[in-house]
């Protein structure tokens, strides 16, 4: 579904991300893990087009989207919920739920039925039901993390791109997200996730990578790479 092959990204003259491919393929939950700094937002900006590639190629179901504006590759069926909460501010919860649901009203996604997947997103997290009139801006970080990740589902998306949904969130709020990625996943979305908790990561994941400087140093079923002696050693914990 997601294909991104020898892709080479960065900001300025320094390059990033050295030649990485990696696929999502439809209806899989795929994580990336890495160390801070590692490349694994700036994988997902190459892919959303919130930078350019400057090398490779990444496809989108059949379609190239190498190096095309975001706003078209969102049309086309990619939602990026981007690291760092990213809502706006002085809109009600509602209003940013709605806006994620822009392309259906456009024409540019099928419109399917907006309300019932309000509705739904509301009851994937409830605590955005109960805030649903407040401004965003007056949410608690956590919440807003949780907006941008229900406000990404709202595009009825082909392929999901969420990055570090967890940060910023108490304990209790971390479970709660991942307990809504396994839900996602079992109804088939197509997912790549990026997680500081790798381990927990992988395991509502099909299959992982491993980035490292811009390379990706190890792949493989998710399965294997939480058993992986070197993998577990430097991302999991060492457990
Ligand atoms: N907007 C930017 N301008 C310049 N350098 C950046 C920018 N964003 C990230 N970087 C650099 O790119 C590298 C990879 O960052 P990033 O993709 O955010 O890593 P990760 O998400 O894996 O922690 C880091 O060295 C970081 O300092
Ligand atoms: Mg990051």
């Amino acid at each position: 579904m997601l294909k991104i092959s020898n892709l080479h990204a960065g900001y300025g003259k320094v390059e990033v991300l050295h030649g990485i491919s990696l696929e999502v393929p439809k209806g899989r939950v795929v994580t990336l893990i890495g160390s801070n700094g590692a490349g694994k937002t700036t994988t997902m900006r190459a892919v959303s087009g919130m930078i350019a590639p400057r090398e490779g190629n990444i496809t989108l179901g059949e379609t190239d989207i190498t190096g095309k504006e975001s706003y078209h590759i969102a049309k086309l069926g990619l939602a990026h919920s981007p690291e760092g909460r990213r809502v706006f501010a002085t809109m009600t919860v509602n209003d940013n739920l709605l806006l994620g649901a822009f392309p259906r009203f456009t024409g540019s996604r099928a419109k399917g039925d907006v309300n019932a997947d309000l509705e739904r997103a509301m009851e994937y997290f409830p605590r955005l039901k109960e805030r649903r009139t407040q401004l965003a801006g007056t949410l608690s970080g956590g919440e807003q993390q949780m907006l941008a990740m229900a406000r990404a589902m709202m595009m009825n998306p082909d392929v999901v791109l969420l990055d570090e949904p967890s940060m910023g969130l108490a304990p209790i709020l971390v479970e709660e997200v991942f307990h809504i990625i396994s839900r996602l996943r079992q109804e088939g979305v197509t997912m790549l996730l990026v997680e500081q908790f790798a381990a927990a990561a992988l395991n509502v994941s099909d299959y992982g990578y491993v980035l490292e400087n811009g390379r990706i140093a190890v792949h493989g079923p998710a399965d294997k790479l939480k058993n992986d002696p070197a993998v577990k050693a430097a991302y999991l914990g060492g457990h």
